[in-house]
């Protein structure tokens, strides 16, 4: 069979080489990508008078046809080394000798460069669109949350109080970059490899710039030595997507803890708390450990892409193909994360009498204390050790820093006066932090209005994406 690249008029390949080399299984998942991009050169080809009118408008028709076999799933290609040549191969078996007109001023080289760019920046608006919803449903989360005191921590200790809606405003800062470096990821890919041909371009009259025009990319690549080699925006997006997998991961392992007996923080809806096939009693946070869980892989494909490029000489090598896997697949697991963390998360209730006690019973208010004194023209360090010896001087008689009567804490320093010891009230130190970006409702209520209009610029971004839908229709109108 003519698509078995056997056009040099050797043997067809092996059974048993063609089945090792072929990715055709994953590549399916593009085809939808390589149709729009063949409909696209074929437009180009008829444009350019290198395919007659008429024999365009037969493979026009085929393709077309293909899109729609497809999106109803019925749908069989020919088993061939990839997508590119099962295309081909059914043309040929549906059209005859006119399909090979397709594949003028082609190569799979530019092709799958072509697909792989499209499928990132398809899966750029899906992941742009549910960092906006994440990000807005992070901020409504924080503003309903404003009042809630808990602990925060350095190194897992209690370290200062802060509201749980200053936590909320951490994670969603965190995506809200998330979607800056996915806008990143965006640009990189936004350039049109196709029609550069093998590597050295190609001799017949073609117009890239229509073809860049018709998949609606800002810029034609400039080399096609380095375009038929260049996975660069793989790697931008691989990275965005092990990078926002991380905060998952992050977010993730507050919440295993904050549901533990030991935080007590949080509990979880019984409809995303898994149970124990042997322990009656167990509600676990299997959802936040599969999410922690599946960011490792994620990183994971982000280096085996790394290790993939790492050794390659200029040019196109088939070692390449083995970034079909890496890629296809941090797509679906960013977004099969997204939304279950989206869900997720409306299902976690928080505590809020077990938090505040958890911020009472401690002495997190200290740095308050010494920051009251600081007010009082004390050096920082002066102050620093002032309260530290009060607090030792409470954990010595068991008694609660937020408690302590003021004759208590004079015995230890008489510059510890009444004023100074209202700083030590958790809600007093929540709501009397200044600087911006701080834990105080003001701030956090700022970092709320900022959040929001991120999501709402990442959704307008995601919007203005142009989707494989979009360009069929488009490109199936402008017939051949
Ligand atoms: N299946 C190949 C890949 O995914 C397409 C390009 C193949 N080019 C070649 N000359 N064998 O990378």
């Amino acid at each position: 069979m003519l698509a078995k690249t056997a056009a040099s008029g050797g043997p067809g390949l092996h059974p048993e080489v063609l089945a090792f080399s072929s990715s055709l299984a994953l590549d399916l998942q593009l085809l939808r990508e390589d149709l729009v991009g063949s409909l696209a050169h074929l437009t180009m080809l008829a444009e350019c008078g290198i395919v007659p009118r008429a024999e365009a408008a037969r493979i026009h028709a085929g393709l077309v046809a293909l899109w729609h076999e497809h999106a109803r799933g019925e749908l069989r290609l020919p088993d061939e080394e990839d997508v590119h040549m099962a295309v081909e191969a059914e043309l040929f078996r549906r059209l005859g000798d006119v399909a090979g007109l397709l594949h003028s001023a082609r190569s799979r080289n530019d092709q799958i460069a072509l697909d792989l760019r499209l499928h990132v920046r398809e899966q750029c608006a899906e992941i742009l669109g549910a960092l906006s919803e994440l990000v807005a449903a992070l901020a409504d989360r924080a503003e309903a949350e404003l009042d809630t005191l808990l602990p925060s921590y350095t190194h897992r200790q209690r370290a200062q109080p802060i509201s749980l809606g200053y936590l909320f405003t951490a994670y969603a800062s965190m995506f809200a970059r998330d979607a800056d470096a996915f806008r990143f990821v965006l640009a990189q890919t936004d350039v049109m490899p196709l029609g550069v041909g093998a590597i050295a371009g190609t001799s017949l009259p073609t117009d890239r710039e229509l073809t860049r025009r018709l998949l609606r990319f800002s810029a034609l690549t400039a080399n096609g030595l380095d375009t038929v080699g260049d996975r660069d925006f793989a790697l931008d997006y691989s990275f965005a997507g092990a990078r926002l997998m991380v905060h998952a991961s992050r977010l993730a392992t507050d919440f295993v803890d904050f549901t533990s007996t030991e935080f007590g923080f949080a509990t979880l809806d019984g409809e995303i708390a898994c149970g124990s096939s042997m322990m009656p009693q167990k509600k676990n946070p299997d959802v936040f450990e599969l999410i922690r869980g599946k960011s490792g892989r994620a990183v994971g494909n982000l280096v085996g892409l790394l290790v993939t490029l790492k050794g390659l000489p200029a040019g196109y090598n088939r070692d390449l193909q083995e970034d079909r896997g890496p890629l296809l697949e941090t797509g679906a697991l960013v977004r099969s994360v997204l939304s279950i963390l989206q869900l997720a998360l409306s299902k976690v209730r928080f505590d809020r009498d077990r938090c505040r006690a958890a911020v009472a019973g401690d002495a997190m208010q200290a740095t308050d204390l010494a920051e009251a004194l600081v007010r009082t023209g004390l050096p920082f360090r002066t102050a620093y050790q002032i309260v530290g010896a009060l607090v030792r001087r409470c954990q010595e008689a068991g008694v609660v820093l937020g408690t302590v009567t003021e004759s208590f804490a004079r015995a230890v320093d008489p510059r510890l006066d009444a004023k100074v010891l209202a700083a030590a009230n958790p809600l007093k130190s929540v709501e009397r932090k200044q600087s911006v970006g701080s834990t105080s409702p003001s701030s956090v209520k700022a970092q709320i209005a900022a959040l929001r209009a991120a999501a709402q610029r990442t959704a307008a971004d995601a919007q203005a994406i142009p989707r494989l839908a979009e360009l069929f229709s488009a490109l199936a109108e402008h017939k051949g």
